[in-house]
């Protein structure tokens, strides 16, 4: 079939404003938005510009807004998209450097802010630092985040006040947060009890919606949230 596909197009050295192109590109019901964007560059306009690396939902870098909602263009189908015209967009909330690519630096800087990675001063073990499977659980759900963006970029709080650190960053605070080998939780949840840490959530769900991951994000900011009173009291 005959797809129509509307990108929002966008380059700094030409344009004012960004503005819609539409392509029309054969396609399979099982061929990704990914496929459909490389059809184009390839064979229409190899001036369209976007990030892709897998193309296998594992490095996260082709977020973006499909159809009205930010997906992976690598791991959504043709036919999951119920229609022959489709409509592509940068991810909201970031600045745009061009086409599909925005400017992930300041996200980046917010998931560096958590501290994400593990804190133990104590002299390792010979091999290596062990865990019970129980303790194991308690984070396994955010340790499968792979940086997309998908979430901080589809939550109304982020869009109304870029400074919230936003679920991305979160997620990967709670990773370590809640994981017994690692001794810095308190300075992870004094960080994000911070006015534009877990307090601008306001559990409207979207970044649980977004996520190509299924991560319980909105839950994983609860319990981070909980956390944080439960050390208070
Ligand atoms: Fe992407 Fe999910 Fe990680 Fe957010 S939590 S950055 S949506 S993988
Ligand atoms: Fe935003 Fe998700 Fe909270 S969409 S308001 S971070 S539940
Ligand atoms: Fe790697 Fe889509 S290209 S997640």
């Amino acid at each position: 079939m005959t797809v129509e596909l509307k990108i929002l197009r966008f380059d700094p050295e030409r344009d004012q404003k960004p503005h819609e192109e539409t392509y029309r590109v054969e396609a399979g019901p099982m061929d990704r938005v990914l496929d459909l964007l490389h059809r184009v560059k390839y064979e229409q306009d190899g001036t369209l510009t976007f990030r892709r690396s897998c193309a296998h939902g594992v490095c996260g870098s082709d977020a973006m807004l499909i159809n009205g909602r930010n997906r992976l263009a690598c791991k959504i189908r043709v036919d999951q998209l119920g229609g022959k015209k489709i409509t592509v967009a940068p991810l909201p909330g970031l600045p745009v450097l061009k086409d599909l690519v925005v400017d992930m630096e300041e996200f980046f800087a917010k998931f560096r802010s958590v501290q994400p990675y593990l804190q133990n001063e104590a002299i390792p073990p010979v091999r290596e630092r062990r865990q019970s499977q129980h303790d194991r659980d308690r984070f396994d759900d955010t340790t499968k985040c792979i940086l997309c963006a998908a979430c901080t970029t589809s939550c109304p709080s982020f869009w109304a006040k870029p400074e919230y650190v936003g679920p991305a960053a979160i997620v990967n605070a709670h990773r370590f947060i809640f994981d017994t080998r690692d001794d810095r939780a308190d300075e992870r949840l004094e960080i994000l009890s911070d006015k534009d840490g877990v307090w601008r959530c306001r559990t409207i769900f979207n970044c649980t919606d977004a996520c190509p991951r299924g991560i319980h994000i909105t839950q994983a900011i609860l319990e981070v949230s909980s956390a944080i009173v439960g050390k208070r009291s």
